[in-house]
């Protein structure tokens, strides 16, 4: 099993760029909402501020995780599906390399948060210092993937020369994701070229997608 990230690490940090982000948003702006430990510190921050300052704002949240904590924050929300456009996004990142690729999914919803990323006009991401590396060779890549012979899947994406773990929850049992797909935490030892490796996985039937996030203009506070 793969241990993929020590969420409990760099809170500190996290709550302070959360609260350093929420003076972006602006009177009746519609938010997209990531998902992760940092974006539950940023719902807790721009709560205060709306509070404190009567502000109308909606929020296009990104997974479960991330709605729970804004219900219980009050925070009025609405669905991708309902809106035009996303005016800012939010969200955090696991591995950020030449401010130009993320690798996300460490908290599983990388589906969710890509859909929202790109439908926002502009993108701000959450990230701490330990977050930023000089090469992803030693990463270890999300890839969600459906349920449905899902060993068959993993026996593919071994071949491109993967080597998979399927993701656990506490209980042992496989992790299952909002859109009830399965995680493959997966190593590409010596592969550099994340974007190809990104759509030849794309290309594996029963991929739904990969962890890898390019090709979007992301903006970054730290
Ligand atoms: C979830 C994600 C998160 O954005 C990423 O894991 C960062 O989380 P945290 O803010 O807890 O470090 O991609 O799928």
């Amino acid at each position: 099993m793969v241990n993929f990230f020590d969420k409990s690490k760099n809170l500190d940090q996290k709550k302070k760029i959360a609260e350093l982000s929420v003076a972006i948003v602006e009177d009746g702006m519609t938010i997209g909402l990531g998902s992760g430990s940092t974006m539950a510190y940023f719902v807790e921050a721009i709560a205060k501020r709306m509070k404190n300052e009567k502000l109308t704002v909606r929020f296009v949240p990104a997974s479960k995780f991330i709605e729970k904590k804004a219900i219980e924050y009050h925070l009025n929300m609405i669905s991708i599906d309902e809106i035009e456009e996303i005016d800012i996004a939010f969200d955090g990142a696991d591995w950020i390399i030449g401010k130009e690729i993320l690798i996300k999914g460490g908290g599983g919803s990388l589906f969710r948060e890509k859909k929202i990323l790109l439908n926002a006009k502009n993108i701000c991401i959450l990230a701490d210092q330990r977050k930023y590396i000089d090469s992803l060779s030693e990463c270890i890549i999300p890839i969600e993937i459906i349920p449905f012979g899902y060993t068959k899947t993993l026996q593919s994406i071994e071949k491109i020369g993967g080597t998979c773990f399927i993701r656990k929850n506490k209980d042992e049992e496989n992790f299952v994701t909002d859109n009830f797909n399965y995680i493959l935490d997966t190593k590409f030892s010596g592969i550099y070229n994340w974007k190809a490796i990104h759509e030849e996985l794309k290309s594996i039937q029963g991929v739904v997608d990969t962890g890898v996030f390019y090709g979007m203009e992301f903006n970054f506070i730290s």
